[in-house]
């Protein structure tokens, strides 16, 4: 596996592969990497004859300094991982040579973007889609994979291809989860033992809720609320029911089942989480 933190260096990698005309994919993190990352890459290698991943904790997306601060960093251990997958090249690049000049755009992506995280973290899709679309012309990718675990995320990369007209295809790919229940995170790491089992209760909520199905919206979301009230360690934020692909508000139970999933936010020992259930997955 190649690696590098040198734009110079993917670029070049990227122009041989186009010239042989191989399929590029594309796997962008923030590294701490976790069986959730990896499925991604699998992905990738089935689809695609070469495989970027990316390993960037993107300061732009974080609104809060304490998180950024303390996000884990553990790139060795990840490029072990990502070389026994098979991976093709590890992009790492230092802030300061990823954005040589501060970016100053600020990106608004519609419904998709302002409630659930967007409301609750002012800037972060902007970030993200600032990221992303740097990472994109660099990489250069045919397809590039992105998980459910961040459902309102891979709506705002979708409007983001199709706004600005990216020639890539987004895959989105299942949310991997510990035998508990609790969907794998990269934040996990900074949860006691007791903190993760307490965490694996969100994923027991989101099922209540779903079990009672779109149609009785507003009493689904009540029992799936009530179900977390038990645990007083259990901050919640939200829990919504969401339409999976447009992101929109969904509340009133106007959603063919198909598309339903309902979208959370807690915080456990003061460690911010966010998990979904999206219908028949
Ligand atoms: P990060 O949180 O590292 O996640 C990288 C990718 O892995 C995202 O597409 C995320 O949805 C996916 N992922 C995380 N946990 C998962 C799980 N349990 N199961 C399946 N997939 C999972 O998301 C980001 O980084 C950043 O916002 C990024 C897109 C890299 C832009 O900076």
């Amino acid at each position: 596996m190649e690696q590098s933190g040198q734009k110079e260096t993917l670029k070049k990698s990227v122009a041989g592969w186009k010239k042989s005309g191989l399929s590029i994919g594309f796997v962008p993190t923030m590294g701490a990497l976790h069986e959730g990352h990896l499925d991604l890459v699998r992905e990738a290698k089935k689809n695609c004859d070469r495989v970027v991943v990316s390993i960037f904790v993107n300061p732009l997306q974080f609104n809060n300094a304490q998180d950024l601060l303390h996000y884990p960093r553990r790139p060795e251990e990840d490029a072990k991982m990502l070389s026994a997958e098979g991976a093709d090249f590890l992009y790492l690049p230092e802030a300061s040579s990823f954005y040589e000049e501060p970016a100053v755009m600020n990106l608004d992506f519609g419904t998709a973007g302002k409630w659930l995280e967007g409301a609750m973290r002012p800037g972060h899709f902007s970030g993200v889609g600032v990221v992303v679309s740097r990472l994109f012309h660099l990489v250069q990718p045919d397809y590039a994979y992105f998980g459910a675990k961040d459902l309102q995320q891979v709506a705002v990369v979708k409007t983001l291809v199709r706004d600005l007209e990216f020639p890539v295809t987004i895959v989105r790919c299942p949310t991997r989860r510990e035998p508990s229940g609790l969907a794998m995170s990269s934040r996990n790491l900074r949860l006691s033992e007791k903190g993760r089992a307490t965490a694996a209760r969100l994923y027991e909520a989101l099922k209540i809720a779903m079990a009672l199905g779109a149609e009785k919206a507003e009493e689904a979301l009540e029992a799936g609320r009530n179900h977390l009230q038990q645990f007083p360690e259990i901050e919640l934020e939200y829990m919504e029911w969401v339409d999976a692909d447009s992101m929109q508000n969904r509340n009133e139970g106007k959603i063919p089942p198909e598309k339903a999933a309902i979208c959370l936010a807690a915080k456990v020992e003061g460690i911010r989480l966010i998990d979904n259930i999206i219908w028949g997955e």
